[in-house]
């Protein structure tokens, strides 16, 4: 009797506590600054769809489909908007003080040991000091000269398409090409040398740094749920230590390789002579890890992007015939040979500029 009582008490309380629970919630959404934006109703109520959307690799396109149902401001999460109007870019990007990022960027390498590169720099002022000392890198003439160092990996790309295509034996899965392609590049210029991906048609750090992408996705899922995030961790620690491995992979060998390059110094044309040119003496972390974090931003930054961007104006240039014609005709009637193609001229060519634009709008 006196259990049947202390059970009923106890599924009241039960009762009781989640329409309470409920009704705050209810209350909340009611009174959310954010609730007039547009957006699928289970969004505005709790992170786990958007968790979801980013562990699934999904995102940026289940996004683009909620933008195209919702308009250019999507309710994406209980606290998070997403934008995608022209406006909205000048905004975010060029506004005073400028947005701070989010806080996404706490699960990058390195983040664990407070040394932030400079695009997962959440910091406002520590942001724009890098800015300033990582500068010389980018400039007009720095760019320049790293001309040489691209081309040496465009060369090698090129001499694998007339092999395979003389041979004729493969199809090139162009998408893998570029990818290795511009993973070189990149690798030569933030690591101080070619990953030889090419050659190899891998290479460990490209694995790494996908490996590595992934398990910021779910630092950010997790970091959505502080109180369950220790219960997540004990249940599923074996997939969370594959996940994390890609990372600390990652981080070992950008370490090594900077470490290597600092002990050998070259004369190389590349973002490290420039770094190591510039900067900032009072970095209150160790100089190897800055160069290390940075080095890795370059990766992230200029590898995946640049292959989308050529992929795609490959993709729609080889399936339009149109297309196809109008880009050869420009190229061969400035260039005469492949060995005169070089950046500054490329860059005047008028269609070719057109269908980057195009493709980076895509
Ligand atoms: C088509 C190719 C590229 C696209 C579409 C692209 C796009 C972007 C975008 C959207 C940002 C802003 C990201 C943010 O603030 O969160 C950014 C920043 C940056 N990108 Fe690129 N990028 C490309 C190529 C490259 C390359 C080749 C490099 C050189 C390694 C590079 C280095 C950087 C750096 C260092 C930043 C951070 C700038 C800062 O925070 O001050 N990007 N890029």
């Amino acid at each position: 009797m006196l259990y049947t009582n202390l059970s009923s008490s106890l599924s009241l309380g039960s009762i009781l506590l989640l329409t309470f629970l409920l009704i705050c919630k209810l209350r909340a959404v009611q009174t959310h600054l954010l609730r007039c934006i547009p957006g699928p109703t289970l969004a505005s109520l709790t992170d786990i769809p958007y968790s979801y959307w980013s562990l699934s690799g999904r995102k940026d396109f289940i996004i683009l489909s909620l933008h195209a149902k919702y308009g250019p401001v999507v309710r994406v999460a209980p606290n998070e908007l997403s934008f995608n109007s022209a406006q909205s870019w000048r905004d975010i990007y060029g506004g005073h003080p400028p947005f701070q990022k989010s806080a996404l960027y706490d699960g990058a390498w390195f983040a664990n040991l407070g040394v932030y590169g400079i695009t997962t720099s959440r910091d406002e002022d520590q942001h724009s000091l890098m800015r300033k000392y990582l500068a010389p890198a980018f400039s007009h003439s720095a760019l320049r000269a790293q001309e040489g160092l691209v081309a040496e990996h465009v060369d090698e790309l090129i001499g694998w398409m007339r092999e395979k295509s003389i041979q004729g034996s493969e199809i090139m899965d162009l998408e893998v090409w570029m990818r290795m392609c511009t993973f070189d590049i990149t690798g030569s210029l933030a690591f101080g040398q070619g990953f030889n991906a090419l050659k190899n048609s891998q290479h460990p750090a490209v694995r790494f740094i996908n490996g590595s992408l992934r398990q910021v996705s779910l630092a950010d899922a997790l970091r959505r749920y502080p109180y369950l995030r220790n219960i997540i961790a004990l249940v599923f620690s074996r997939t969370l230590l594959k996940l994390m491995h890609g990372m600390k992979m990652f981080e070992s060998f950008a370490l090594t390789t900077i470490r290597h390059r600092l002990a050998n110094p070259l004369k190389r044309p590349d973002f490290l002579t420039r770094i190591q040119e510039n900067l900032d003496p009072s970095s209150p972390h160790p100089i190897v890890v800055q160069i290390a974090a940075h080095a890795g931003d370059f990766m992230s930054a200029g590898s995946d992007t640049s292959n989308t961007t050529v992929g795609t104006v490959l993709n729609y240039a080889l399936r339009s015939p149109d297309l196809y014609n109008r880009l050869t005709t420009e190229i061969r009637t400035k260039f005469k040979s492949y060995q005169d193609i070089n950046a500054q001229d490329a860059a005047a060519l008028p269609f070719l500029k057109l269908l980057i634009l195009e493709a980076l709008r895509i």
